[in-house]
């Protein structure tokens, strides 16, 4: 029996719908191509929210309420920054969300939004020995993230590369981290322990941990001469190369032509890599190919990540949080769907260990 759950569906949606043979995925009735790029992170999240949550929701009513959560997780800092901050960030995430209230002047989806990107900011100032700064809920989300990790204001490429990327990976259909989190609010545990639940998830290599191997895998190719031989050791050696592959897609993930796009906007911003990791997509495909003849791999979202994440001047470590704070909102969206919508989630297993067997009369 297979233990992926692969096939199996365990929810209807109204969110996404994730095409793995074509190659498409629709999230809210559009196509990825027509929000990333168009549509901000207020109006794309205020798209999922709307109609589920309890409250309307338009692009005005979110970037105002996400300007006051920020301001609500800002002041909630100081108590996560001495243990937050000796941990990766995102452990230390996953602690200053684990102690958010599920009842507050702020909706729950809200504050659990509006706060990753002040913890997320504030926790890798702290490492850096440097003070948190607090949030301007005049700017856009993305904006402010960058505005108070890097103390300056970011450039109008950098926040809309982030701002796409955020948008891109916002929702995708019955992915571990959103399954999990499905399953947590099954349970009417409620917003804040299915997010905490769902980070969790997301922390893996195998679903939101890729990008930062990614780019390990880059730096230890090195140049263009090696890639052909690094690949083929790689695999020889039974490694899996990181952005590569994926449950669903049997093709190219369309997230990543997306993002590759994207990337090329930031050539200016001192993205050098490029061309480069082009080179080492076109060969790793080639080997993939060879390797796997009858699986087809492809590449996944996280390869072009990388690339943006790393263009837009964040650290590795910051990587997966970075992912969450454009995620959360199709898992917040997803609890509300599975708390109107759905049951208990109780799958079973088959025992297959030992029976002991009592002498009887
Ligand atoms: N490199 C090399 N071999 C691979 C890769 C890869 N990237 N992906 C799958 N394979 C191989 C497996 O080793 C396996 O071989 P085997 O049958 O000899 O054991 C075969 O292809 C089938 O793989 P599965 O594990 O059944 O594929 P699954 O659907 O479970 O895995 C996954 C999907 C986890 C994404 C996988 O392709 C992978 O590990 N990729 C690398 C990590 C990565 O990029 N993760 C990010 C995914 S995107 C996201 O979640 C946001």
């Amino acid at each position: 029996m297979t233990t992926g759950l692969d096939g199996v569906v365990v929810a209807n949606t109204i969110l996404s719908e994730v095409d793995g043979d074509q190659g498409r995925l629709i999230i809210r009735g559009l196509p990825v191509d027509d929000l990333a790029g168009h549509l901000g992170f207020e109006a794309a999240a205020a798209r999922l929210w709307d109609g589920l949550s309890p409250e309307p929701e338009t692009a005005e009513s979110v970037a105002e309420a996400l300007g006051a959560a920020r301001r609500v997780a800002f002041a909630r800092l100081e108590g996560l920054m001495g243990a937050g901050a000796e941990l990766p960030a995102i452990d230390g995430l996953r602690l200053g969300l684990a102690a958010l209230p599920d009842v507050s002047d702020v909706a729950p989806h809200h504050l659990v939004t509006g706060a990753v990107p002040v913890f997320l900011a504030g926790l890798m100032r702290v490492k850096r020995g440097l003070q948190p700064l607090a949030p301007d809920p005049t700017l856009g989300q993305a904006a402010d993230f960058l505005r108070m990790l890097h103390g300056e204001q970011a450039s109008d490429e950098a926040a809309a590369a982030l701002e796409a990327y955020l948008v891109t990976v916002m929702e995708h259909g019955m992915n571990a981290s959103t399954f999990t989190a499905r399953v947590i609010a099954s349970t009417r545990a409620g917003v804040v322990a299915s997010v905490v639940g769902a980070l969790g998830a997301l922390k893996g290599p195998l679903h939101g941990g890729a990008p930062g191997p990614v780019l390990d895998m880059l730096d230890a190719i090195g140049k263009p001469a090696h890639i052909a031989d690094w690949l083929a050791d790689a695999l020889k050696a039974g490694q899996r190369l990181m952005g590569f592959g994926h449950r669903i897609y049997r093709v190219r993930d369309p997230r990543a032509d997306v993002l590759k796009r994207v990337v090329g906007t930031l050539r200016s911003e001192g993205n050098t890599r490029l061309a480069f990791a082009e080179q080492v997509e076109r060969e790793a495909l080639r080997a993939l190919a060879a390797h796997k003849p009858d699986r087809p791999l492809d590449t996944n979202v996280e390869f072009y990540t990388a690339l943006l994440l790393e263009a837009v001047g964040l650290e590795r470590e910051a990587f997966t949080p970075v992912f969450a704070m454009g995620r959360v909102v199709g898992w917040t969206a997803h609890v509300f769907e599975q708390e109107r919508t759905g049951r208990l989630m109780r799958p079973q297993s088959a025992y297959v260990g030992p029976v002991a067997v009592t002498s009887g009369d």
